[in-house]
């Protein structure tokens, strides 16, 4: 167990510097689009402010080649001051005697947030000399940020190497529910498992067919398994260099008695007609881009008889309307579903939101690339590197 915020003593008077993940979509004039992450962050602010500590707050947005003004935090500082109760102030840098002259003047339970971390190009090649300037200024190193947990950076990695550190309460709950879906799933434990190219899930699917009952594929992922298996796909696109790849997961599927599931039907489109039509084998210039629905009713029935959900990818090319009904109709099946239910991947999140479904999951990960790699890895850089817990 990593040491947590609730582990820190006689916080008052200490400057705690904080790595969030503050990533969000922005419009182009700075409106927030989604503030899910900034919310979820809140609690563990508002713990350390009421402890007294001094609050600085780092975060990464998007990924700058240096300064850029789109990619200033200064909106989220407007954000943080409207919800919460203490004072928030905001650096324009992260380093100089400017930075270090806010953070002399925070008062006990006062907030300064620095601006992106990611305008120095030191901070993704975890320049370790630009990691101890920043922890100079610091007493304790706290670090919230885990759908940023899988990038060994400065600010993530390289800070709790240089002082006494914990993980905040966002942290703590992504870990905990991501361990229980790896050690403790509730059976039968069924996964749906979206998205475009076999390559990038090798690894979970891997994981998955050793932890799952059921795995349900979706997505172009799916012409990929189709094929594997010897069906005919038409001209739906297919990661032609994985098909031996996707052969490899449904044999050892089937010696470990694991069930792998692939779509029935299809809403396609043939050749130039704009019209989608449903179909149950695809030939010819036919392009599968969504789950039919008899797979719908064949993925549900799998879904209502759950015990533990996992949810990343949608199940079709969700982005066109007309290819939407797959993925509205696993989510709405996995939220009227008694099992415990969990999703993570930012598409995957965007889209239960949209549907506003959100509530109805027991939980949704705050991270992308992060949750994947702990759910194949079982650990992140920027995790393994934090104290554990004296017991
Ligand atoms: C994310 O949104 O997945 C995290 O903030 C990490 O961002 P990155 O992929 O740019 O490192």
């Amino acid at each position: 167990m990593k040491r947590t915020i609730k582990d820190l003593v006689n916080l008052k008077g200490k400057v705690v510097l904080l790595r969030v993940d503050f990533n969000v979509p922005l419009d182009e004039g700075g409106k927030i689009l989604d503030a899910t992450r900034i919310k979820n962050e809140l609690p563990t602010i508002r713990f350390l402010t009421s402890k007294g500590a001094r609050v600085v707050i780092l975060s990464h947005l998007g990924r700058p080649n240096g300064y850029d003004v789109r990619k200033s935090l200064w909106p989220i500082s407007i954000y943080l001051s409207k919800n919460l109760k203490c004072g928030v102030s905001f650096s324009p840098t992260v380093l100089g005697e400017e930075t270090r002259e806010r953070i002399k003047l925070l008062k006990d339970g006062n907030v300064l947030l620095l601006e992106n971390v990611r305008f120095y190009k030191e901070e993704e090649e975890c320049d370790m000399k630009f990691a101890r300037e920043i922890a100079s200024m610091g007493d304790i190193f706290v670090n919230d940020a885990f759908g940023t947990a899988h990038r060994k950076h400065a600010t993530t990695y390289g800070l709790a190497r240089l002082l006494p550190n914990a993980i905040g309460f966002l942290m703590e709950k992504e870990l905990t529910n991501l361990d229980t879906i790896l050690n403790n799933p509730k059976r039968p434990f069924v996964v749906v498992l979206g998205g475009s190219k076999v390559g990038t899930k090798v690894k979970i699917l891997e994981r998955f067919i050793e932890k799952a009952d059921t795995i349900l594929i979706g997505g172009a992922m799916a012409y990929t398994f189709l094929k594997a298996k010897g069906f005919d796909v038409g001209a739906s696109k297919v990661d032609d260099e994985n098909i031996e790849v996707a052969t490899n997961v449904l044999n050892k599927a089937s010696e470990l008695g694991k069930k792998i599931l692939l779509p029935i039907d299809h809403v396609c489109i043939k050749g130039k007609d704009p019209h989608p039509i449903v179909a149950t084998n695809l030939r010819g210039n036919m392009v599968g881009y969504d789950i039919g629905p008899r797979t719908v009713k064949y993925y549900a029935k799998e879904i209502d008889g759950a015990g533990e959900i996992f949810w990343n990818g949608p199940v079709g090319m969700y982005e066109n309307s007309n290819f939407r009904n797959g993925t509205r109709s696993i989510a709405e099946a996995i939220a009227i579903s008694k099992a415990h239910s969990s999703a993570g991947g930012g598409d995957t999140v965007a889209m239960i939101n949209l549907f506003n479904l959100g509530k109805k999951f027991n939980y949704l990960s705050t991270g992308g690339g992060a949750t994947l790699e702990y759910l194949e890895e079982g650990t992140l850089p920027a995790i393994e590197v934090i104290q554990e817990k004296i017991q």
